[in-house]
């Protein structure tokens, strides 16, 4: 990235030690809607290039981008009570699940959180490791057959695999995967470009194939509902997700009604496939262009596993492969950007704020800022290990591929987890050769890469 250049203070601006955050160049706050549009990862990348705390508009709404991990920590975390979601992630949760824990605030949340949370405890996670591994061990195989893989795709039908067959202890037939993915892809069209900006009234066709495909998913999200509604809701012990959600008691002896446990599922259903499925994608696809790095991997998964597929038992030895992960997630972080907004009106690193603001804080550009990072766009899994571990004196939040504070994704362990066992899983098995060889990823609902081709052989 661009060295920053300081920001310009206008003359009329207020007290020295507050005042409005410029606007690029100390010009006027402009309409950036269609830059933001158009390509949300370069518009980042040149709003950062103005400063850590930076001005803009788009579509009618007044954005504040925040580049400074030190007041990421703050809004995350030390005064995340003085900061909601806000309205931009708000519009974006009544398309496709109001009530879902991702989008609800305040006691809404904080309830369902609690609610949810012994779904996520260590030990039932831990007790996923084995499907994990064997769910991936059978796409290996299919993998190796196809010989040339649309990794993007083949991702995404693991990942949702894995998703249904341990946090709902369910088999998603092809039928019922494909309306889950159909309804994802018509929401990253649904939210880019034109029908982003389309008043409400206009039917576009996005907006149209859209609610013909949430039809279809909330059709689908009933019948898993019916089915183990008629099957058994299992209490304690064998409880998944599914589960909790339907035998929930909140203190005060309701439970949730069918709209939010249906948003539930819907929310975790999105938030838990795709983004570690453009993880993975990302994973795999630097795999592949690194013949150094997959030498130090398969010498530990050698080391480590010998000639089995990896366990969970394996996980604490399996460091290397972790910092794959760790360093994909990195370069690529699914979840590119955070929104907040201000409860009140407040200060921020010496900016004033108001209310109707709403902050982006720019994960993907603080990944890759080289204030805190030698060589920020290299692939490099051993900066964070040992000797080479350079971590040193970076601040907490200069990666924060998961957010942070209360609202930090409830799913963090599950995903680092399925990343490292999936990657371990696949490179024991396959040989990964790149097709695609430049990846150019877009700001959709999360970082896509695109149509990602590798080709795939067994090592046997
Ligand atoms: C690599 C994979 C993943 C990444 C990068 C990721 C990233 C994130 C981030 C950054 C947030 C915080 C958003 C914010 O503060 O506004 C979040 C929240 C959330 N994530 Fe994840 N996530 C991943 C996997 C998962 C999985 C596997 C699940 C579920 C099984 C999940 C479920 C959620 C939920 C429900 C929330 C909302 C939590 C709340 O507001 O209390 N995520 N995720």
């Amino acid at each position: 990235m661009a060295e920053h250049h300081s920001l310009q203070e206008s003359p009329q601006s207020g007290p020295p030690t507050a005042r409005s955050p410029p606007a690029p160049d100390g010009l006027p706050v402009l309409d950036h809607t269609i830059g933001f549009l158009r390509d949300g990862i370069d518009f980042g990348n040149r709003m950062a290039n103005h400063g850590d705390v930076v001005a803009f508009d788009a579509m009618g709404i007044p954005f504040v981008a925040v580049y400074d991990p030190a007041l990421v920590q703050q809004v995350l975390v030390d005064r995340s009570d003085e900061f909601r979601k806000g309205d931009y992630e708000t519009a974006f949760g009544d398309l496709i699940a109001p009530d879902g824990l991702a989008f609800t605030e305040g006691e809404q949340w904080r309830r369902d959180r609690q609610l949810l949370q012994p779904a996520f405890t260590p030990r039932h996670i831990q007790s996923f490791a084995d499907t994990m591994v064997a769910r991936t061990a059978d796409a290996a195989e299919s993998w190796t057959a196809e010989g040339i893989v649309d990794l993007r795709q083949a991702a995404s039908d693991l990942t949702l695999d894995i998703l249904v067959g341990t946090l709902f202890d369910l088999d998603l037939d092809a039928e019922r995967g494909q309306v889950v993915q159909a309804a994802l892809d018509a929401l990253d069209d649904r939210i880019s470009g034109l029908s982003m900006v389309a008043p409400g009234w206009l039917p576009t066709p996005a907006k149209r194939r859209f609610e013909r495909r949430m039809t279809d998913l909330d059709e689908m999200v009933d019948a898993l509902i019916r089915e183990r509604r008629r099957s058994g809701i299992e209490a304690e012990a064998g409880a998944d997700l599914l589960d909790t959600l339907l035998a929930a008691e909140y203190p005060d002896g309701s439970t949730m009604d069918a709209e939010q446990v249906r948003d539930q599922l819907v929310t975790f259903l999105g938030a838990g496939h795709e983004t570690t499925a453009v993880a993975l994608t990302y994973t795999l696809w630097l795999l592949a262009g690194d013949s150094a790095v997959r030498d130090r991997l398969d010498a530990e998964l050698e080391a480590v596993c010998g000639d089995a597929d990896p366990s969970f038992a394996d996980l604490p030895d399996l460091e290397y492969a972790e910092a794959v992960v760790k360093e994909a997630l990195r370069l690529y972080p699914p979840v590119y950007a955070i929104y907040r907004q201000p409860i009140e009106d407040t200060i921020l690193g010496g900016y004033e704020l108001s209310a109707d603001q709403t902050l982006v804080l720019g994960t993907y550009q603080i990944h890759r800022d080289s204030r805190w990072w030698d060589d920020p766009d290299a692939f490099r899994p051993a900066r964070w290990l040992g000797d080479e571990d350079d971590s040193q004196d970076r601040p907490e939040y200069a990666y924060f591929p998961f957010g942070g504070g209360p609202r930090h994704c409830i799913g963090m362990r599950f995903a680092r987890m399925e990343l490292t066992l999936a990657l371990a899983t696949l490179a024991r098995n396959l040989e990964f050769k790149r097709i695609t060889e430049n990846l150019s990823p877009s700001a959709e609902v999360t970082l896509d890469p695109g149509e990602v081709r590798i080709r795939v052989t067994s090592r046997e």
